[in-house]
């Protein structure tokens, strides 16, 4: 069998409005992607993931798609997503790309019609109402409650009450209806002939409610029917869910044959490695991992630390909640929507530059396909100067140049204002400064991922952590064919860690934070420095 490409991906996540603008009009581009895959490649990530780029009003920073076929003009045309797929191709890179289809903008074509003419084919295409209700379930509410208080608007034109579970300009869309499913493929047809290797599944959760009534276990089929759709087309086709849900839900979105989503973007391990990094103890994580279900066939987690919304922290017990928002978030200027952190890792980690670098060795010890959005691998901060999420949306460091090398356009035209200020301003923490030192953390997380997509036994393994007599230190075994033992140490102070696994006597460093002496003595003595990290192979992988 081929092996599955995303089985040892390293996904690399772009805001296609931020991270470089080729046209020269302050906004990011596609074509200003493509002029840049060579530094992902570089970088070692073998994906991309772009967030969306179609046509919109971007009020919600095109999530509220107004025409899911159609490039946003100031991203470029369909000639500059031909331009970068085939540019992706010939570096190896695969591409994801969004299917936003839980709801659309209100100036989408379908709204517009819909709203006009109850009689409208379109009417139907949303979920509508002449008097607002309560709903059965406690979770259809609205998801951004300091922003919207009700999930019901009025809609003057229409005579009534649409739903929208996100903000009021994106009404829901109705996946009960065969017209909506017969549009959602339409959609997923055109960007796999345009060569797209995947699709993130944008709030999978409420889509899987909406397909089934407003019935969780009714909704599953919508995922089997778009699984099977795409696997027809393009049998490699990755579908990665976005599924804030409680791990023994997991499987009924995996499916009982692995036949709903690839890939899993995991919450709950998030949430758990955040409060893993709040107490300096690897038992959170531990205790996270333990809880998960293996994923069944060939699907697999995906795993990151931060992405472009909020670290919203739904999966902890109220106590630890409060205990990652007191160490991470200790203003209330640093929270969003009740719930989470509005900050990027490193100001959570006061930028301090070794705790970083453990902290990307610890996500890419993990079992799952890692993700590492636009800017994590250098250290970039944020701008909570900004509204709620959008303080951690500002463009890419490149250089300490004007506008960091991001655009060459009138800084106040800029997509997002530069964080030009404090220990994270451009001129400090970009690319090109990081470029020539071997010890930046762009040195170091370029490292890791390209280590990382080599170590096969992580891919398709098993895994089990260590107690190793340090509660500071995170250790996970990987085993298929050969083993791989990651070790993390995330407090302050330097430890020497025992393995007791008979299996694990002859181990040899593959990757680590400094030169160590090698592992020795019965069990094995491991030593690693503050916040120190190595990875270990089997010494037969090299001399056997
Ligand atoms: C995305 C958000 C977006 C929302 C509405 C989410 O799941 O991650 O950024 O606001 O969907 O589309």
């Amino acid at each position: 069998m081929r092996p599955l490409w995303y089985r040892n991906a390293v996904i690399y996540q772009i805001d296609p409005s931020l991270f470089r603008d080729a046209s020269g009009d302050g906004y990011g581009d596609l074509r200003g992607i493509t002029e840049r895959l060579d530094y992902i490649r570089g970088l070692g990530a073998t994906a991309i993931w772009l967030m969306p780029f179609y046509q919109s009003p971007f009020d919600d920073a095109g999530y509220d798609v107004s025409d899911h076929l159609q490039v946003d003009p100031r991203f470029g045309d369909l000639a500059d997503v031909v331009a970068l797929m085939e540019k992706a191709e010939e570096l190896g890179i695969h591409v994801i790309i969004e299917l936003v289809v839980q709801h659309t903008s209100s100036a989408h074509r379908w709204f517009q019609e819909a709203r006009r003419d109850r009689d409208s084919p379109y009417r139907d295409y949303y979920l509508w109402t002449d008097q607002p209700h309560d709903e059965p379930h406690d979770e259809i509410r609205p998801i951004f409650p300091t922003v919207e208080d009700s999930i019901w608007s009025w809609d003057e034109e229409a005579g009534q009450y649409y739903r929208h579970l996100f903000y009021s300009h994106e009404p829901d869309l109705n996946l009960q209806n065969p017209r909506v499913l017969h549009e959602i493929e339409r959609i997923m047809s055109f960007w796999l002939r345009l060569g797209v290797s995947g699709f993130r599944v944008d709030a999978a959760v409420h889509m899987v409610r909406q397909a089934g009534g407003g019935d969780l276990a009714q909704g599953f089929w919508l995922l089997e029917h778009m699984r099977d759709f795409v696997t027809l087309r393009r049998p490699e086709t990755v579908l990665i869910g976005e599924i804030d849900a409680d791990p023994e839900h997991y499987l009924e979105y995996f499916g009982d044959e692995g036949d709903r989503v690839t890939l899993l973007l995991n919450f709950w391990l998030n949430n758990y490695l955040f409060l893993a990094l709040a107490r300096r103890s690897a038992e959170p994580l531990c205790r996270a991992l333990a809880a998960q279900p293996l994923p069944p066939g060939h699907t697999q987690y995906a795993v990151w630390m931060r992405n472009h919304d909020e670290l919203s922290l739904d999966r902890l017990e109220p106590h630890e909640r409060d205990e990652v928002m007191a160490t991470f978030a200790p203003d209330e200027s640093m929270r969003a929507y009740d719930r989470g952190i509005r900050r990027r890792l490193a100001p959570m980690l006061e930028g301090d530059a070794r705790r970083l670098a453990a902290t990307h060795a610890l996500l890419f010890s993990l079992p799952g396909t890692p993700i590492v959005r636009y800017g994590e691998e250098i250290g970039m901060g944020d701008d909570l100067s900004r509204p709620e999420r959008l303080a951690v949306r500002t463009p890419m460091q490149w250089s300490n140049e004007h506008n960091a090398g991001f655009s060459c356009a009138a800084s106040e035209r800029l997509a997002a204002p530069l964080v030009a200020e404090g220990p994270f301003a451009f001129d400090r923490v970009n690319v090109y400064a990081q470029t020539t030192r071997d010890d930046s953390l762009l040195a170091h997380t370029g490292n890791m991922i390209r280590t990382r997509i080599g170590l096969r036994e992580i891919g398709g393994g098993r895994h089990a952590t260590l107690e190793v007599g340090d509660p500071g230190v995170f250790a996970i075994r990987h085993d298929n064919d050969s083993t791989v033992l990651m070790l993390t140490n995330l407090t302050d102070r330097e430890t020497v860690v025992q393995i007791l696994d008979e299996d694990l006597q002859e181990m040899v460093d593959v990757l680590a934070n400094c030169d160590y002496e090698r592992p020795e003595g019965s069990p094995l003595r491991i030593r690693l420095t503050a916040y120190g990290y190595r990875w270990l192979r089997r010494k037969q992988q090299f001399f056997g």
